[in-house]
Parts: C-alpha cells; sequence; structure tokens
C-alpha cells in the first residue's frame, strides 16, 4: 500500500513538473516545456508550451551577436512574411524585438514601423560565453498584420539566424554560409 501511495505520488510530482507554467527567467529548466526542437545544423535548441491562447517559448543558441528566431505560416517566396524576434543588447541589457519581414531577402522591420507593437508580454534572457539562453511570452494571435499567428497542429517554418555582432542593422553570416536556416515545425 505505501508502495503504490508513494508511486502515485510521484506521478503526481512528475505532472506537476511536466504541466507546470513555464517561470520566464533565463533558466531553462529541464522538463520545464512541453515540447523541444533540437535544429542540428545551426546548434540551436528551441523549447516550447502552448497554454490556452499564448506561447511560451525558449531557446538557446550560440552566438557573438544578436540571435533570431522567426516562424512563417506558408513560404511563399524565401522568408517574405514571416515573424521575426531579435534577442540582442542594448544598453547592456538584454532586450527583444518584435519585427517583420517584408522582402524575400534582407532586413526585418520592427512592427512599430508599420503600425505595430512589440507583442512580447515576458523576457528573460542572458548571454554567457557566446550562448544565449532566452524565454519570451506571446499570444499565439496579436490581432496585428506584422506578427504571424501561432496556429497549433499546424506546419509551420522556423527561421534561426544569428550574427556575430549585437547591431540587428547587421545581416547574419548568409545562409550558404552557415548564418540562416529553416526548419520545419509544427507548434
Ligand atoms: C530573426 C532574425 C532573422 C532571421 C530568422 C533570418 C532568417 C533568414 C533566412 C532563413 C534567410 C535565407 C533566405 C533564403 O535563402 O531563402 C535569410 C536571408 C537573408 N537575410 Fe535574414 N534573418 C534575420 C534577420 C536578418 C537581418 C537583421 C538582416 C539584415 C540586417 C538579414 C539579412 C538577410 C539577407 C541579406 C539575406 C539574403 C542572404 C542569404 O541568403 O543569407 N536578416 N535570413
Amino acid at each position: 500500500m505505501i508502495k503504490h501511495l508513494t508511486h502515485a505520488a510521484l506521478v503526481l510530482a512528475f505532472a506537476a513538473v511536466a504541466f507546470a507554467q513555464p517561470v520566464v527567467d533565463a533558466v531553462i529548466g529541464v522538463d520545464e516545456y512541453a515540447n523541444t526542437l533540437v535544429h542540428a545544423e545551426s546548434g540551436a535548441v528551441v523549447h516550447w508550451t502552448i497554454a490556452d491562447d499564448t506561447l511560451h517559448m525558449a531557446f538557446t543558441m550560440t552566438a557573438g551577436g544578436w540571435a533570431g528566431i522567426g516562424w512563417l505560416a506558408e513560404q511563399t517566396n524565401r522568408k517574405s512574411g514571416a515573424d521575426m524576434l531579435i534577442v540582442t543588447i542594448q544598453d547592456g541589457a538584454p532586450v527583444i524585438l518584435d519585427m517583420f519581414q517584408v522582402s524575400a531577402r534582407g532586413e526585418p522591420a520592427a512592427d512599430e514601423a508599420s503600425g505595430g507593437t512589440n507583442s512580447v508580454t515576458e523576457f528573460a534572457a542572458s548571454h554567457e560565453g557566446g550562448v544565449w539562453t532566452v524565454e519570451f511570452v506571446r499570444p499565439l494571435a496579436t490581432g496585428e498584420d506584422a506578427d504571424v499567428d501561432v496556429v497549433p497542429g499546424e506546419a509551420m517554418t522556423l527561421l534561426i539566424a544569428f550574427s556575430n555582432v549585437m547591431d540587428p542593422s547587421r545581416a547574419h553570416a548568409r545562409s550558404t554560409s552557415g548564418g540562416a536556416f529553416y526548419a520545419p515545425i509544427t507548434f
């Protein structure tokens, strides 16, 4: 009997860990997120949990400069139409920039430039030893033209890019040289 109770308690404890809402503190705990995508080519590891109408996302990425992540609903012309988030250091502190990609290639623009807003509601990041650890929260759908809705269960395209400088007006290395990538993702 005692053995059974102990087992039940353990199962409950694991369930509590697995389903707890992630804490946005720039530390990604083992099993903190429900889903993990290991992107071998870039070395990025992406985690996410969908809770009601909210996306809790985290990633680690090795980069001397800014780190970028994005998603596309339907890819029609390279990276055109992608929601983009760039994490960098400004005035000595990590920031996350909410951006949108209009052109097929070249730089994304801040959502604010087209009447949108930064839709990230919680954010924490650390950049130590050239490795980013990032956690953020965003509504699945923001209602803004400058964002792409995250639709759970639908096949989407994840974009990953990083730079060796913190200045987001400077491009990542070319995709052909290992600075930018696409990967299939289903949130
Ligand atoms: C979240 C941030 C970003 C992501 C995820 C990202 C992703 C990508 C991807 C996947 C490509 C490959 C396009 C293709 O060949 O089909 C690309 C291309 C390109 N991106 Fe970005 N990008 C980001 C930010 C930027 C920024 C800030 C700049 C410039 C300041 C930039 C400039 C370029 C240029 C010039 C190309 C064409 C050259 C190439 O194919 O590598 N990108 N980007």
